[in-house]
């Protein structure tokens, strides 16, 4: 029978796979386990099932040595530390939905045993590491529960988790020492705080980051309302000025976690954080503010428009929550022929970016590739460029 030290219960997922290659390329014994089976002949033939930067050589050379594909959830009874990294999604009214994860735990009750070692890697709203554990220690279980943040940039995992300093916390001083251990492998520091410290630690990065963009955007359409290019203040802004060094450019905040993690902030905060849904406002008002504009300018029911990107963020596959997606909904709305394009997200009704620009009257930068540096846009065509990608 196969023993594993780590079983990745996500492990499928963006953050599973990576962090389980990489645990895996330490030697450990790493098993992933995930309920979407439609990826497990990709990975198991050594494919990345989406774009992760470096990992594959990786896959291939760990995939059934030290990285296994654990057909069902009873096998993490023989594995020491159980890392949970499912999705944590809000509801249609933006709470946070607790149940999977519920679920989840009470689908591992039967396999685990007292002692076991469980770190919770995925985002959370807040005590809910505390509510696992109170509802473990009612099931008569004294697991070592942790919780340990994930903190990379989707796609750069395989660098990051070599280089970021890794947050823990426990609920036992065996969880904290079986957490060191484990991370202390990535051979970066360990930075121990309280659970809940952890837990806030995270949403804070997230709304931090979210909040910083919702700043340069609602800059951005300050400066474009009153005709005033907002990337020649950001150029004055920030040359040579330490301070404002941090200055975002422009563009879609968009993606899986941001907006949801702002939101399950505000939600354990009772709603009271103003300046998260000022933010989201910002973010998410951004489509529609483009529309507007070009609907001052043009009856879009005669105008093909091109939407340059619709991935979440540039040079990754993952269209999760992209605001490409709202924009050309809006476009279509107002009438306009909707074109899209991407480099790294695959679709069948997706054009090349050379197609889309020859069909296109209007072209709107989703997300600036960087492989669209370079790109001709001819004089004619109205370019919308919120990132400032073409002036850099
Ligand atoms: N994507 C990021 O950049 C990022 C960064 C830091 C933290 N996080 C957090 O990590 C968590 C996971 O995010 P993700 O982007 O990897 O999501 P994902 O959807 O890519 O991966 C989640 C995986 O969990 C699987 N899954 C769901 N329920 C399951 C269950 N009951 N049993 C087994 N597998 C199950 C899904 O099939 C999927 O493969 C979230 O909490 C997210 O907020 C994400």
């Amino acid at each position: 029978m196969q023993q594993y030290d780590v079983i990745i219960i996500g492990g499928y997922g963006h953050i599973g796979l990576p962090m389980g290659i990489v645990l895996a390329d330490t030697d450990l014994q790493v098993g992933l386990y995930d309920i979407d089976k439609s990826k497990e002949p990709l990975i198991s033939a050594g494919k990345m099932p989406f774009l992760e930067y470096d990992s594959e050589p990786i896959l291939q050379r760990t995939i059934g040595k030290t990285l296994h594909l654990v057909g069902d959830i009873s096998e993490v009874a023989n594995a020491k530390t159980i890392v949970i990294t499912i999705g944590t999604p809000l509801d249609e009214y933006l709470n946070p939905k607790l149940r999977p994860m519920f679920s989840l735990a009470e689908s591992l009750l039967p396999h685990l045993h007292n002692d076991h070692h469980i770190i919770l890697r995925s985002t959370v709203y807040p005590r809910t590491s505390e509510r696992l554990y109170d509802f473990f220690c009612k099931h008569h279980l004294s697991v070592h529960l942790a919780f340990c943040p994930e903190r990379i940039a989707q796609g750069y995992a395989i660098r990051e988790l070599h280089k970021l300093p890794q947050i823990i916390s426990g609920f036992t001083p065996e969880a904290l020492h079986l957490s060191r251990t484990l991370f202390e492998r990535l051979g970066q520091e360990i930075v121990e705080v309280e659970v809940l410290e952890a837990e806030m630690a995270k949403l804070f990065s997230n709304a931090w980051r979210y909040l910083q963009f919702s700043i340069a955007n609602q800059f951005y359409m300050m400066a474009e309302e009153n005709g005033v290019d907002f990337y020649r203040i950001h150029h004055a802004m920030t040359y040579g000025y330490e301070r404002a060094q941090d200055f975002p450019r422009a563009g879609f905040a968009a993606g899986p976690c941001l907006l949801k993690d702002t939101m399950q902030l505000s939600a354990f905060h009772q709603n009271n954080f103003m300046l998260g849904h000022s933010a989201m406002l910002i973010n998410e008002g951004l489509p529609a503010f483009i529309v507007n504009q070009l609907l001052e300018q043009y009856d879009l029911k005669q105008e093909t428009v091109g939407i340059l990107g619709m991935a979440f963020k540039a040079n990754v596959d993952d269209i999760r929550d992209s605001l490409s997606y709202k924009l050309g909904k809006l476009l279509r709305f107002h009438g306009a022929n909707v074109l899209y394009t991407d480099e790294f997200a695959q679709d069948p009704t997706f054009i090349s970016k050379e197609e889309l620009v020859r069909r296109s009257s209007i072209v709107v930068v989703g997300v600036p590739h960087s492989n669209y540096r370079g790109l001709e846009i001819p004089e004619h065509v109205h370019l919308v460029d919120i990132w400032g990608f073409f002036k850099k």
